[in-house]
């Protein structure tokens, strides 16, 4: 556990030896990347920011940008309108970033919300909260992989459930297409395990890069309404129930913010960065050396050691293999 004003004070240590210089967002546009994004700006340091989004969030995004700018007038925020539920389209914005830049220092991730409404498929073929947790994510970094391997400190952070993975997976339908087979929690539980085998053997093969699987626990960010019909029953439920509990027991947006950005930034998860000197993070191996992250909402490394070892067994080579069939035709 990191306490926040131990966070804060590694935060205060960002200057523009240590920020990102090229930072890639995918799912800033709300939440927790949008808290992020203001937090690094607000370091007033030098750094480019892309912010990726759909269509019709360009609005809200360009008044975003016009507040960061205010802000930090020495942060640049690009904006590529991308639909990011898709593959062909995340391998677009993609080529669109590769064209323009030779680095990238940080790629953060957070698409997506809790598959608790029906099964939805995007043109593709594939569930929709499955694309945006998993594979547009997974792409995005197979895409930039040459760009983050190009500088001292680069770091993938992917906000969703680490340390929460379960064995009860199905391998046998890794993506839940059977009839019948569709459920919010399966679903969730199937997602976080396929990114945290996906994202470690990545860091296995990147050592350089850090590689960080984030649950952020409960942050109030309208999250949880989405996916569902808002004239639902259950869309109901969650605002008059769910919602007001999550918000009593949720960090709030500041705090939030900066556990995320010292995730992005700190030395404590794999050595390079801002400088820490409390006790280093321990990986998903269970070593203190680089590799993937599994960081709870305290900013403390959770192995999941035994999960993880039966996954590794039994389940990884298998999703990586399901997920290399799945990403072919967009690498
Ligand atoms: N907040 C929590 O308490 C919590 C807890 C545990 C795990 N998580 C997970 O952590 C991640 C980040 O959470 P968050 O609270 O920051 O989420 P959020 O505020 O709801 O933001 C999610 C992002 O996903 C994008 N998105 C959602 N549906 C989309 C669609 N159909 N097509 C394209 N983009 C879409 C949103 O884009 P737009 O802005 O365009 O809508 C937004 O940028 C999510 O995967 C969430 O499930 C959150």
């Amino acid at each position: 556990m990191v306490s926040f004003t131990e966070i804060k004070a590694s935060n205060a240590l960002i200057n523009g030896a240590t920020a990102p210089r090229v930072a890639v967002f995918v799912g800033g546009t709300s939440g927790i990347g949008k808290l992020t994004i203001r937090a690094l700006v607000e370091t007033g340091t030098s750094t480019r920011i892309y912010l990726i989004g759909r269509k019709s969030s360009e609005e809200n995004a360009q008044t975003f940008i016009q507040e960061l700018s205010a802000i930090n007038p020495k942060a640049e925020i690009v904006w590529i309108e991308g639909e990011v539920s898709l593959l062909a389209e995340t391998k677009r914005v993609c080529q669109v970033i590769k064209s323009k830049e030779s680095r990238v220092d940080l790629l953060f991730l957070t698409t997506g919300y809790a598959p608790f409404g029906p099964r939805v498929e995007t043109t593709e073929g594939i569930e929709i909260v499955q694309s945006l947790e998993y594979y547009t994510r997974i792409l995005f970094v197979y895409h930039l992989l040459s760009l983050l391997n190009k500088v001292e400190a680069p770091r993938v952070v992917s906000v969703l459930g680490g340390g929460l993975e379960k064995t009860a997976i199905d391998l046998d339908d890794l993506d839940l297409k059977k009839p019948g087979n569709f459920g919010g929690i399966k679903a969730q539980m199937q997602y976080m395990a396929m990114n945290t085998t996906t994202l470690e053997k990545l860091a296995s093969e990147n050592p350089d890069i850090t590689f960080i699987h984030s649950w952020p626990g409960w942050v109030s960010t309208g999250n949880v309404r989405r996916g569902r019909d808002p004239n639902s029953w259950m869309a109901w439920i969650v605002r008059v129930f769910l919602e007001p509990i999550i918000t009593l027991f949720s960090f709030n947006d500041e705090e939030s913010a900066q556990r995320h950005l010292f995730q992005s930034t700190s030395a404590a998860f794999g050595g390079r960065g801002v400088p820490w000197k409390g006790t280093p993070g321990v990986n998903s191996l269970q070593q203190q050396a680089n590799g993937l992250f599994l960081v709870n909402y305290k900013c403390g490394c959770t192995p999941n050691a035994k999960a993880m070892a039966i996954l590794r067994e039994k389940a990884q080579e298998k999703i990586w293999d399901h997920t290399q069939e799945v990403l072919r035709p967009y690498l």
